[in-house]
């Protein structure tokens, strides 16, 4: 499974700060990051809320700029590329796929306008309606269900196969989806993973699949990253990582995640802000409080210990 590599995250870090000079508070959104994504492989991100799978999405689609770390694609520097003419290559081979398709389409305008408008953008002029009909095609759908409507008369499903199909336009050799299926009806998310599937296999497309839904992610994935709090804290296939995870932190999230005490909801803002500094400071295992497993050497920086094929962030096998 080991492809040539497309895309590769080094050493990534993204740093937020808010509030005033007098209450600053640092947030390590991305904590040294690293991974690669092969050719027509499927890499997902998991993990909970705030973690920072958006934060890295964002980066590598050029929206934020790192605090430090470098993200290659084909080798290169993405933020080398996005600076000559061979941006115009990256926005057409890396293309995002957003959460909520009915704030990628305004709903006053027909769908078929943004389709046309994107062939347009990128230079796609000949025979449009047929360029547009091939992309619509692969996502299971045509030119003539679609050019009349306008938004509010597709589903959130249909809707999202449209702006997947729209992205397919610019024969794309990357899709960043953030959180694709999540407002899409659980009955119909099969079937969108299913399109990354098929485009992974019939056409060589690479997806970055950013998810909390473990069920899909298993089903489409060939590699995973589990993240918390900024850091990647187990690394490798699919199978090993969901099937028999290693880390305390990945356990838990495939028995699911508890919620937090509503009781205590009120004080929540204030209580996150201050953790939120602490653990800026934080030199160990961001785990530590939630972990069962937790030694006095976890509050030391954790390294990645290679465990039956993957990475793991843990002193519990070293
Ligand atoms: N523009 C910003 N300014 C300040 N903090 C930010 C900003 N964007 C994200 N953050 C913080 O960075 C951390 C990571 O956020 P991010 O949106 O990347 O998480 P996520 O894993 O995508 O979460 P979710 O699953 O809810 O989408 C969070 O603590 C978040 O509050
Ligand atoms: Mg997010």
């Amino acid at each position: 499974m080991k492809q040539e590599i497309l895309l590769r995250v080094e050493n990534l870090n993204k740093v937020f700060t808010i509030g005033s000079i007098f209450s600053r508070v640092r947030i390590r959104a991305v904590n040294n990051v690293n991974f690669e994504i092969g050719n027509s492989e499927i890499f997902t991100l998991a993990g909970e809320s705030g973690s920072g799978k958006t934060t890295v999405a964002k980066i590598i689609l050029g929206f934020l700029e790192p605090t430090s770390g470098k993200i290659l694609y084909k080798g290169k520097d993405i933020s080398e590329l996005q600076k000559d003419r061979a941006k115009d290559l990256l926005r057409k081979e890396v293309q995002a796929v957003f959460q909520n398709p009915f704030e990628t389409f305004n709903p006053l305008r027909r769908v078929s306008n943004y389709l046309m408008e994107t062939v347009k953008n990128f230079g796609i002029s000949e025979r449009p309606e047929e360029v547009i009909e091939s992309a619509l095609n692969l996502v299971g759908l045509t030119w003539n269900e679609v050019k009349d409507k306008y938004p509010s008369e597709f589903s959130g499903g249909q809707l999202q196969r449209i702006s997947i199909a729209r992205s397919l336009l610019t024969n794309p050799t990357l899709l960043v989806a953030d959180e694709p299926v999540s407002m899409v009806d659980a009955s119909l998310r099969m079937s969108i993973v299913n399109l990354f599937k098929d485009l992974k296999e019939k056409r060589g497309v690479s997806v970055l699949y950013i998810t909390h839904d473990l069920a899909t992610a298993y089903y489409v994935s060939d590699r995973i990253a589990i993240m918390f709090r900024g850091e990647i804290v187990e690394i490798g296939s699919v199978e090993k990582v969901l099937m028999d995870p290693k880390h305390p932190y990945t356990m838990l999230l495939k028995e699911s995640i508890p919620e937090p005490d509503p009781k205590k909801k009120w004080t929540k803002d204030i209580k996150i802000l201050t953790l939120e500094e602490e653990e800026y400071q934080m030199k160990g295992c961001k785990f530590i409080s939630r972990c069962p497993y937790r030694m006095e050497k976890c509050k030391n920086p954790v390294p990645d210990v290679e465990v039956d094929d993957r990475l793991v962030k843990c002193y519990l096998y070293t």
